[in-house]
């Protein structure tokens, strides 16, 4: 069993539309069917720990509404620590709309709501949960200063930060030296670095102006072709594992809560890349965010499938 592992960032419930294709600014197409579905990056990556076989504490804010009681309820049917999970009075809980198209290609909007209010508070508040933690895994949907006060705490605290810098936004670089662990995918690695993000090979290039801003270990994550490994020197790919997609919505949140769980149980990097590779590819054949995020049993038995 991994140690303790502390997610802090969003909850959305997400309203999702099956369409053969995702349409053009005011452009009007018939879709498929509506579901509603749990997710929200953060609570997708805490909700990939858990089924990992991480325990997981979430840090979040929700409104006082429907939604808000409704996440806290799904969260705890995941055995996620919600003492830190507030809903917060006169906000609403916060919502994405999303487009999913034939090919498994998404379009997402969101309505922050209370995720916009987590506020550093909330980090002073869980700081019992941070002293005690093996990992901390946040991302860029909930405010930067919280961000900051994050990484300033566990910092001092010594508690390794994986930030999965999405969605893809400008940061200080000061941030990037107080990462342990930086794991943008290809839009987020160009954005970052400056530099196109078309294949292994300009991902490289990206990989390495990275590294020039002071993060330790990164990690770009490729899609179905797999990850590419920044540790010690060193740049290794681990390949991913082709599948049928039929969503690709929250692969990079089960990705990155998969990681965890296996950094926290002390694999190797190669080892813990492929781990977070098979969760992903699992989460990629079901449409919907968290109810498509795989067990520890579905991952276990995929590794051992594709094991030659
Ligand atoms: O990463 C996927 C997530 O992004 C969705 O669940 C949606 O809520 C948005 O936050």
């Amino acid at each position: 069993m991994g140690k303790s592992i502390v997610v802090i960032g969003s909850y959305n419930t997400d309203m999702v539309v099956q369409a053969p294709r995702i349409p053009s600014p005011g452009e009007t197409i018939l879709g498929g069917t509506f579901s509603m579905v749990a997710g929200g990056k953060g609570a997708n990556q805490a909700v990939a720990a858990a089924r990992c076989g991480g325990s997981v504490t979430f840090v979040a804010r929700l409104g006082d509404d429907m939604f808000g009681h409704e996440a806290i309820a799904g969260l705890k049917t995941d055995n996620i620590d919600t003492s830190h999970v507030i809903c917060l009075p006169d906000a609403a809980s916060g919502v994405a709309l999303i487009t999913v198209s034939d090919d498994g290609e998404n379009a997402i909007t969101v309505a922050s709501g209370a995720n916009a209010l987590l506020m550093p508070d909330a980090i002073e508040k869980a700081d019992d949960a941070l002293s005690g933690a093996s990992i901390v895994l946040t991302q860029l949907e909930t405010p930067l200063e919280t961000i900051r006060a994050t990484l300033d705490r566990c910092q001092a605290l010594g508690v390794p930060v994986v930030l999965n810098p999405a969605p893809a936004l400008p940061l200080d670089d000061a941030v990037f030296a107080s990462v342990a662990v930086l794991t943008p995918n290809e839009t987020e690695a160009e954005l970052i670095s400056g530099l196109p993000v078309s294949d292994v090979e300009t991902a490289k290039s990206a990989g390495e102006a990275i590294l020039a801003k002071g993060v330790s270990t990164l990690i770009i994550t490729m899609g179905s072709q797999g990850a590419l490994l920044f540790e010690g020197g060193t740049c290794t790919m681990v390949p991913g594992y082709p599948v049928e997609a039929v969503d690709t919505t929250g692969a990079g949140d089960t990705f990155n809560g998969a990681l965890c769980v296996a950094m926290s149980e002390g694999k190797t990097w190669p080892e813990a890349v492929a781990f977070a590779n098979a969760a992903a590819a699992l989460s990629v054949t079901k449409l919907g965010a968290q109810p498509s995020v795989p067990t520890r049993a579905d991952v276990d038995a995929f590794l051992i499938a594709h094991t030659s």
